[in-house]
């Protein structure tokens, strides 16, 4: 969005507010927004989103003129040069030969269906997977404490409901509980992957958005808000939500999802135009995807088609490209303290890759050095 229509977006608003004898104060009290957030609009520090422009404009009492320049200022298209073209739309179905119509027809309530189901659902629950192979090396108290951070910012997050997903015998961790948080837990029989795991929730989450937490990202410090922050988008934008952040060396590309980022929604958050998982060649760029997701439902409908990779796992981010198609997703760039636990995880995996199964007893050692490195760890972190 370029700087010269923020400003003109300010100084509108400033001379509509100045007409009505409005204070900053006043309009932002009357809109149910804050007298900060009017001044930077005003100085064309920042773009509003539809939501909050709708509010001040509601505030402002405006004709349906002025309306249309601030819409246009703010870099949204006025709903009087949409309608015309939904017409136009209409109007060309109606001459399309009846198969071809109904097929449009129907790719159509698809499309904006989500729009209907989604203006009144809130998130209520997180998924959050423990199935993989480190999990399992954990007592159910190490279990547990690996696990608080996470529920610490479901809690935070004002979520009430928590779903496992554990591996089949798994031990269930030993959990001190934020007093309102409810926990289920769902197993994974195969291990085929995160975008797996996620999908054998479908029963337990519904048809509902909901919230993803990979406990292998921990965040940190004022980092602990992000799914928060992740959920306020959510309610605004109405699709899903990833967080990304940087990439700090050439290794990321392959050891995390990359996102590549197109026009930008607010301070600090994107559309996401393209997503790839783990990829060893191509274009370097992008960000890399941080375990915290926000995700609408249609989400399960994408994991169902989505196909295996080449070690037979059913990748979240292949799903997430496909729903894509359909849907648009946002990225919140995370910016706060961040530990990855996944360049251990790696470390380890090629350790026990190398190891030669004819020799039982250094295969038993190299478990149980990687077991005490886990606990290490997680003690570290009590
Ligand atoms: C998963 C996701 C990946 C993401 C990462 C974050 O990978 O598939 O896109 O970047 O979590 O930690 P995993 O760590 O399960 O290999």
């Amino acid at each position: 969005m370029a700087v010269r229509d923020l400003e003109e977006l300010g100084l509108l608003l400033r001379d509509y507010r100045k007409r009505m004898n409005l204070t900053k104060a006043q309009l932002a009290q009357r809109a149910g927004v804050s007298a900060s957030f009017v001044t930077y609009i005003e100085k064309g520090q920042r773009r509003p989103s539809l939501t909050m422009l709708t509010r001040l404009m509601q505030a402002l009492d405006l004709t349906a003129s002025e309306r249309r320049a601030l819409l246009r200022a703010g870099g949204y298209q006025p709903m009087g040069e949409i309608m015309p073209r939904l017409s136009d739309l209409s109007e060309q179905l109606a001459e399309l030969p009846q198969p071809e119509r109904d097929e449009l027809i129907e790719e159509f309530s698809r499309m904006i269906g989500h729009w209907r189901e989604l203006r009144h659902k809130r998130v209520r629950r997180v998924v959050i997977p423990i199935a993989g192979w480190q999990p399992r090396l954990l007592s159910p108290e190490q279990l547990g404490k690996m696990l608080r951070p996470a529920l610490e910012e479901t809690a935070l997050a004002g979520l009430n409901e928590v779903i496992l997903v554990l591996a089949p015998g798994k031990v269930v961790p030993t959990l001190k509980l934020p007093r309102s948080l409810k926990v289920r837990t769902v197993v994974q029989e195969p291990q085929l992957g995160l975008g797996h795991a996620i999908l054998i929730t479908h029963g337990v989450v519904g048809d509902e958005p909901f919230a993803v937490i990979l406990p292998d990202d921990i965040l940190l410090g004022e980092g602990r808000n992000c799914l928060r922050q992740m959920l306020a988008l959510y309610e605004e934008y109405r699709c899903s939500v990833l967080a990304v952040t940087g990439v700090e060396g050439a290794a990321d590309f392959k050891n995390y999802g990359i996102a590549q980022l197109g026009k930008s929604l607010h301070e600090n958050v994107y559309l996401v135009k393209e997503l790839q998982e783990k990829p060893t060649k191509g274009r370097r760029s992008g960000l890399t995807i941080v375990g915290r997701y926000v995700l609408t439902p249609q989400i399960f409908e994408a994991l169902q088609v989505t196909t295996p990779d080449k070690n037979n796992e059913i990748q979240l981010t292949d799903a997430l490209n496909i729903l894509l198609r359909r849907q648009r997703i946002s990225a919140f760039v995370y910016t706060e303290k961040l530990f990855r636990v996944t360049p251990i995880k790696i470390l380890l995996e090629q350790l026990i890759e190398t190891l030669d199964e004819s020799q039982p007893e250094r295969l038993e050692q190299a478990m149980q050095i990687t077991k005490e490195a886990l606990q290490a760890l997680i003690a570290l972190r009590a």
